[in-house]
């Protein structure tokens, strides 16, 4: 069918045709978001989930809800190399701008950006990367002791007294949290956890990889207790089936109940697979409706896509040794499998091979769901690692 209108969006972060399957976790979202506005008890909320099921998109829907009713977001992902505050203070200072131009706020935004001031003049020493415009002088004693746990507090108390005086609120929405530093992390669930007991609008929306569970946990003890931690995984039948069905049908056109089923299955409903296997499905398809028969002959282009893209970013990143470790985790199946499973594989001693696991777990690559397992974080990595590294040449 026309290429042209083809309205499936695979990538990372395309916001696809059809959202499906969040419509719960949004409305919780934005219960949680005007509760704090009021000034009610609200837990902030840190979704968690593998590679490639909807935690970008759907944390930019939140934001664009979130901004409709009349919330002050700021957007920041977390790099993998940058400090937290040299992230989040240009976007500090672009929701303290805003909120100066409201009367009743104004002042209270004013003390806010000295404070800001006085945060990233005090701690540049630190943090070298900090980089923001300054537009008043610091007033001395707002959060300029330079230790990033204490500022940040008084930075989130100053900005949110501003967000209460405008009746409107605060809210962080971050993206790879996992990525942030522990002592950074600590330091941002203390300053919320202080604006929480005061009852301040300020709040923080988080996405991550699953182990940001437990790094939150490490950081600080009472984490799990602050937060809530909704899981974002692979759609069920029916919610699979109608980001499919419905972008067909928005352009006029159908797919067959079985070719429907088939892509459900070869996806296992991941968001990700979902937009390539539509795609491709669509352009194989030369008229209305799609059939089983066009979804068998996608399904080849679809994974040669996958191959090329969303995995073949993960898999360049990663050393010889790292890629070796992968594809003995691979041999094994899904997983999660015990290290001393790979490490059998692998001819090698559990220890031998810690530095190489710790690396993929900082980057990203694999996690650990409970003590001695260890997971992919990419859905159907294993299958991946069996089509590129094929045969056994790896064992030696
Ligand atoms: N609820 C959904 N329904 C249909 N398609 C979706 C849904 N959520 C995400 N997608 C599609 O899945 C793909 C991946 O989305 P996104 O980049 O948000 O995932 P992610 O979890 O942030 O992945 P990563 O961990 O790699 O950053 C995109 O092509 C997007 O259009
Ligand atoms: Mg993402």
């Amino acid at each position: 069918m026309d290429p042209v209108r083809n309205p499936f969006a695979p990538g990372a972060g395309s916001q696809p045709p059809e959202l499906a399957g969040r419509d719960d976790l949004r409305s919780t979202i934005s219960i949680a978001l005007q509760r704090t506005r009021l000034g009610r008890p609200t837990k902030s909320i840190l979704m968690v989930g593998l590679r490639g099921v909807g935690k970008t998109v759907l944390l930019d829907r939140m934001l664009e809800d979130a901004e409709a009713k009349g919330i002050h977001t700021m957007r920041v992902e977390a790099p993998e190399s940058r400090s937290l505050p040299a992230i989040l203070a240009p976007q500090i200072r672009q929701a303290l701008l805003r909120l100066s131009r409201n009367e009743q706020a104004k002042d209270y935004a004013q003390r806010a950006l000295r404070g800001l001031a006085g945060f990233a003049k005090a701690l540049k020493v630190k943090y070298q990367d900090i980089e923001v415009g300054l537009d008043f002088e610091p007033e001395p004693g707002l959060a300029d002791n330079g230790d990033l746990e204490h500022d940040l507090q008084a930075l989130l108390e100053v900005a949110g007294e501003a967000a209460r005086k405008a009746q409107t609120a605060l809210v962080m929405f971050v993206d790879e949290l996992q990525y942030v530093e522990e002592d950074e992390l600590a330091a941002l669930i203390t300053a919320l956890h202080r604006a929480a007991q005061r009852r301040l609008p300020v709040m923080l929306v988080g996405a991550g990889l699953p182990q940001l569970r437990g790094r939150m946990g490490r950081a600080k003890s009472y984490a799990e207790r602050l937060f809530d931690f909704p899981e974002i995984g692979p759609l069920d039948p029916p919610a699979a089936r109608s980001a499919i069905a419905k972008p067909v049908e928005a352009e006029g056109a159908r797919v067959n109940e079985d070719a429907l089923e088939r892509i459900i299955l070869e996806t296992h409903g991941y968001p990700y697979f979902l937009q390539e296997w539509g795609k491709h499905a669509w352009d194989t398809a030369s008229q209305s409706p799609i059939t089983l028969h066009d979804v068998e002959q996608a399904s080849a282009s679809a994974i040669a896509a996958l191959d090329e893209s969303f995995f073949r970013v993960r898999f360049d990143r990663l050393t010889p040794s790292e890629k070796r470790y992968l594809r003995a985790m691979a041999e094994l199946g899904p997983g999660p499998h015990r290290s001393g499973d790979i490490a059998e594989q692998l001819k090698q001693k559990v220890t031998a091979l810690g530095p190489t696991r710790n690396q993929l777990i900082s980057k990203g690559m694999i996690w650990s769901p409970n003590h001695g397992d260890t997971a992919f974080t990419v859905p159907l990595f294993d299958e991946f690692m069996r089509r590129i590294i094929p045969g056994d040449d790896w064992k030696h």
